[in-house]
């Protein structure tokens, strides 16, 4: 079985920000591969603008050294380089300035797509909009895609929202949440939504509670500036988490549309409860294995930000009544794992006498790494003597059950961007889907920060902070463990 490829429309992709981190490490390697697997059509272009004044010679080897670093060697060839690198053109540009501006309109061709990805800082969203506008170079059919963080509260979303609103409909606004463009995450819809084994069970009179775990072994490196204004919270579960989250608790959409499947995500985030002070769990990872610690890379000695968080988190619907989602993500710890377990409650009436072996059904989706899904069932163990159960899993990798197709699924950002060109929402956040992840987020936030709180320190290379354990334990349960 080889993936299959879908055609998409002629396209010029102009990224702002274009010499930046992102559009090094993600866009434009993930542009080449999309290039190799021949979704690059006709006479398709980039267009790179940024501050720097570089000609396109200089840009295209700037873009050659980024695709030796973040493209696997099996996918690096020369005549695909090369032609890739004749697809860049490069204009620099003062995105609030007047300079670069009216060559960029000169490049624009009619009856192509033309779309503009803003990997620039969100403070120049609505320059670079009004720019755009009035020297004519987006037009009706354009697209604008930007990147989280959408704002650091819900004041400055909608004022974002507000500033693109002026220049863009909201269907040519594409918001990025990377963790939407990634497979198995796409998934989770698949498994709930075409199989009728899970749907009949996915409520409160079968599930007991549901875990979401996101932990990494990365910490702060590197970017230890932004994360200190913005923790654990701001950066991963108003955003990635809360996605997760959604995707397990919806209804189901009356269709695979972006507005019925937006719509359903966004009556989970309405219905999400106020998390209470005792419901939160913040860590903070100290010195230990050869790193210095976080306060360190954060350059602030007296830093109060989380780089792990734990909630228990209720939904107030019919649903879920009275089953909590417990939610932990953080850096530097254990493992990299990313997954979502849900367990099912105890049949009704115990006909076996011997139930000392007895486990609750597990179904755990492992979104990365190693996807696949676990379900963990009990039977009988095997030989004689009596009746007695054992738990074992029924273990899905999907690389197994794949193969090669799921070696060559695209990463998350490839698969947005042609999103993007095919004109397709449905795995990008809507305006009123980020103001609603603000307005549950903020509270909680504020929250802690009126009281001073600090996090809990743990160890690099641990499960994350002690507290985090009792946050399911006073209510019988028990993490899973973090391991790959
Ligand atoms: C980003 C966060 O959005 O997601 C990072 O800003 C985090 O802090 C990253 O490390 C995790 O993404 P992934 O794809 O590696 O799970």
């Amino acid at each position: 079985m080889v993936s299959r490829v879908i055609p998409v429309d002629v396209f010029d992709l102009v990224i702002f920000g274009a010499t930046g981190d992102l559009a090094r490490r993600k866009i434009l390697p993930g542009l080449y591969r999309r290039f190799t697997a021949g979704q690059m059509p006709g006479d398709s272009r980039i267009i790179g603008a940024a501050r720097a004044e570089l000609t396109d010679a200089a840009f295209r080897e700037q873009v050659r050294a980024a695709l030796t670093e973040f493209v696997t060697k099996d996918r690096l060839e020369e005549s695909a380089i090369e032609g890739f690198l004749a697809r860049l053109l490069y204009v620099p540009i003062d995105a609030t300035g007047t300079s670069g501006w009216s060559t960029l309109q000169g490049l624009m061709r009619d009856r192509v797509v033309r779309a503009f990805y803003f990997s620039v800082a969100p403070s120049l969203f609505g320059d670079i909009a009004q720019r755009l506008s009035e020297h004519g170079i987006a037009n009706a059919q354009s697209r604008i895609v930007v990147e989280k963080p959408f704002g650091r509260d819900l004041a400055s979303a909608k004022a974002l929202n507000a500033v693109l609103a002026r220049h863009f409909a909201e269907a040519q606004i594409y918001r990025i949440d990377h963790y939407l463009g990634k497979e198995t995450v796409q998934n989770l819809m698949a498994v709930r939504f075409a199989n009728i084994l899970f749907e009949p069970l996915w409520k409160a009179e079968y599930v007991d509670h549901v875990q979401i775990t996101v932990a990494e072994t990365v910490g702060v490196n590197g970017r230890g500036a932004y994360y200190d204004t913005s923790g654990a919270m701001r950066d991963m579960v108003q955003n990635h988490m809360m996605q997760l989250l959604c995707l397990i608790a919806m209804e189901p959409p009356y269709h695979f549309d972006p507005d019925a499947v937006r719509d359903e995500k966004l009556k989970v985030i309405r219905a999400l409860k106020p998390v209470q002070p005792q419901d939160i769990v913040r860590g903070q990872y100290g010195a230990g294995g050869g790193d210095p610690g976080y306060v360190i890379h954060a350059e602030n000695p007296a830093s109060k930000t989380e780089s792990y968080i734990a909630l228990k988190v209720g939904i107030s619907n019919w649903r879920w009544q009275g089953v909590p989602f417990y939610l932990r993500t953080g850096k530097r710890l254990r493992a990299r794992t990313s997954e979502i377990a849900i367990t099912f409650k105890q049949p009704p009436h115990a006909i076996f006498d011997d139930a000392s072996g007895w486990h609750e059904n597990v179904l755990v989706i492992r979104l990365q790494p190693n996807e696949g899904m676990n379900l963990m069932v009990m039977i009988k163990e095997p030989g004689p003597g009596g009746m007695r159960l054992m738990q074992v899993p029924l273990d899905m990798s999907f690389a197994d059950a794949l193969g090669e197709v799921a070696e060559d699924v695209p990463d998350a950002y490839e698969r947005l961007i042609m999103d993007v060109i095919r004109g397709n929402q449905t795995l990008f956040m809507r305006g009123d889907e980020v103001e609603a992840a603000w307005a549950w987020t903020d509270p909680i936030i504020q929250g802690w920060e009126g009281r001073g709180d600090r996090p809990q320190a743990y160890d690099p290379g641990s499960s994350g902070p002690e507290d985090a354990l009792m946050l399911m334990h006073r209510d019988g349960r028990r993490w899973r463990e973090i391991r790959e």
